[in-house]
C-alpha cells in the first residue's frame, strides 16, 4: 500500500488544533444521490476509531439548496469551511447541459483548493486484469477548462469554452506534485498534455515541469501526450507513479484509473489549498444506485483515511487502512460492485468492527 499521507506538505500544518483534549471540528456535506448513504456509512466508520469529531453538518446543497436559499452554494458553506479548514463531503449532482454551475468546481475555485491528489492502487481482493496498480493522480483544480470562461453568441451560434492556464497555476500544482513525490519516496512524475496542439496552454505548463524538474534530480521526469497516455494507462498502469496534469485530463484519467483498481466505488480524493483542504470521493451522485443501499463506501472510506492523516490522527488512519485491506483481501463481506454480496450498511457495519478491534489492540 502506498502511504496517502499529506502532512509532510506545508498546507497541511494545522497548528491551531489542539490534539487529546479538543474534538475535530469539521465541515460535513453529505451531497445527494448516494452521498447521504456512503457519508453514513464513513461516519459509521469513523465512530469506531474513538476519534472525536464535531461536525458542522449541512444538508442543503446543489439541487435542494436552489429550492431554499436560491443558490446551489449558500455562503454559509463557504464560511463554516474557513472556519474549520477541513471539509469531509460527499457528491453533489450537477444538472447536465443546463442549470446551475458545478458547486463541487466552484468550491474548489472559491476556496482555492488547486491540488486535486487521488490516489488509485490495487487492493487486494478485487478481481482486475492488473495487480500491482500504484499511482497517483496530481490534478490541477482550480483552471483550465473548468475557469469557467464561456461565451455563446446566439447570432452566430457559436460556444467558446476557454481552457486558461496560468504560470502560477501551473508552478504551484505541478511543485506540489513534486514536493510530495519527493517527501513521499515515490520515484517517478509524469507531465500529461496536448502541447502538440494546445501549444500556449498545456505547452505552458509542459515547459514549467521540464524546468522544475530539474530541482529534482532523483525523480525520474518524463511527459506523455493525454491520448498516448490514456492507452499507455490500459496497457502499462505500472510503469506510472506520480501524474501531474491540467484540470479536464486529470478529471477523465482519474475516473480511467479508477477503472484500473476495481472502479468508482474505491477510489479516495482529496483537494488541497494553502489554507483549506475538502476530502471527497471521485465518484459523483450515481443516480442509478441512489437510495438502494448499495453503493460501496469504500471510495469515501478511504477519502476519510486521508483526511484522518491531515488532521495528524495516524494510528486511526492505520487502524482504517489495515481494516480496509484486510476486509478485502478476506473478499467476502464486500458491495456488488467489488463481487461481494453486502449492503452498503453491511460492509460498513463490518468494517467499523474491524476498525475498532484494530483500535483495542
Ligand atoms: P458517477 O461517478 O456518479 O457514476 C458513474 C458510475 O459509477 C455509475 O454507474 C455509478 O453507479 C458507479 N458508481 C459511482 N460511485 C459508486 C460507488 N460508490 N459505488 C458503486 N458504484 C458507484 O458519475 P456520473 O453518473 O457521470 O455522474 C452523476 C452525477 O454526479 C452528475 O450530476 C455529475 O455532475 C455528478 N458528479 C459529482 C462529483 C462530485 O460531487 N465531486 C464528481 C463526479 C460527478
Ligand atoms: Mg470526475
Amino acid at each position: 500500500m502506498i502511504s496517502f499521507s499529506l502532512i509532510s506538505h506545508p498546507a497541511t500544518r494545522i497548528p491551531h488544533l489542539k490534539k487529546d483534549i479538543m474534538a475535530h471540528k469539521v465541515t460535513l456535506l453529505p451531497g445527494d444521490g448516494i452521498g447521504p448513504e456512503v457519508v453514513g456509512a464513513t461516519l459509521h466508520v469513523l465512530e469506531a476509531t474513538g476519534v472525536a469529531f464535531d461536525w458542522d453538518r449541512h444538508e442543503e446543497v446543489g439541487t435542494a439548496a436552489m429550492e431554499t436559499h436560491g443558490t446551489p452554494l449558500p455562503e454559509s458553506i463557504l464560511e463554516s469551511i474557513r472556519e474549520n479548514k477541513v471539509a469531509l463531503k460527499g457528491p453533489i449532482t450537477t444538472p447536465v447541459g443546463k442549470g446551475f454551475r458545478s458547486v463541487n468546481v466552484s468550491l474548489r475555485q472559491q476556496l482555492d483548493l488547486y491540488a486535486n491528489v487521488r490516489p488509485c492502487s490495487t487492493l487486494a481482493g478485487i478481481k482486475t486484469p492488473f495487480t500491482d496498480v500504484d499511482l497517483i493522480i496530481f490534478r490541477e483544480n482550480t483552471e483550465g477548462l473548468y475557469s469557467g470562461i464561456e461565451n455563446f453568441d446566439p447570432r452566430l451560434e457559436i460556444a467558446d469554452s476557454i481552457a486558461r492556464v496560468t504560470r502560477r497555476g501551473s508552478q504551484r500544482i505541478i511543485r506540489f506534485c513534486f514536493d510530495y513525490a519527493r517527501s513521499h519516496g515515490r520515484k517517478k512524475v509524469t507531465l500529461v498534455h496536448k502541447a502538440n496542439i494546445l501549444k500556449l496552454s498545456t505547452g505552458m505548463f509542459l515547459n514549467i515541469g521540464r524546468k522544475m524538474a530539474e530541482e529534482y534530480p532523483e525523480i525520474e521526469f518524463n511527459d506523455r501526450i493525454i491520448d498516448n497516455m490514456a492507452m499507455q494507462l490500459v496497457m502499462y498502469p505500472d510503469r506510472y507513479d506520480c501524474i501531474v496534469t491540467t484540470n479536464l485530463f486529470g478529471d477523465i484519467l482519474s475516473d480511467q484509473c479508477a477503472g484500473l483498481v476495481g472502479g468508482l466505488g474505491v477510489v479516495a480524493g482529496a483537494n488541497i489549498g494553502d489554507e483549506y483542504a475538502v476530502f471527497e470521493a471521485v465518484h459523483g451522485s450515481a443516480p442509478d444506485i441512489a437510495g438502494q443501499n448499495k453503493a460501496n463506501p469504500t471510495a469515501l472510506i478511504r477519502t476519510a483515511e486521508m483526511m484522518l492523516r491531515h488532521l495528524g490522527e495516524t494510528r486511526a488512519a492505520d487502524a482504517v487502512r489495515k481494516a480496509l485491506v484486510d476486509v478485502y483481501a478476506e473478499a467476502t463481506h464486500l458491495t456488488g460492485d467489488v463481487g461481494g454480496p453486502c449492503s452498503t450498511t453491511e460492509f460498513a457495519g463490518h468494517l467499523a468492527g474491524r476498525v475498532a478491534a484494530n483500535m483495542a489492540g
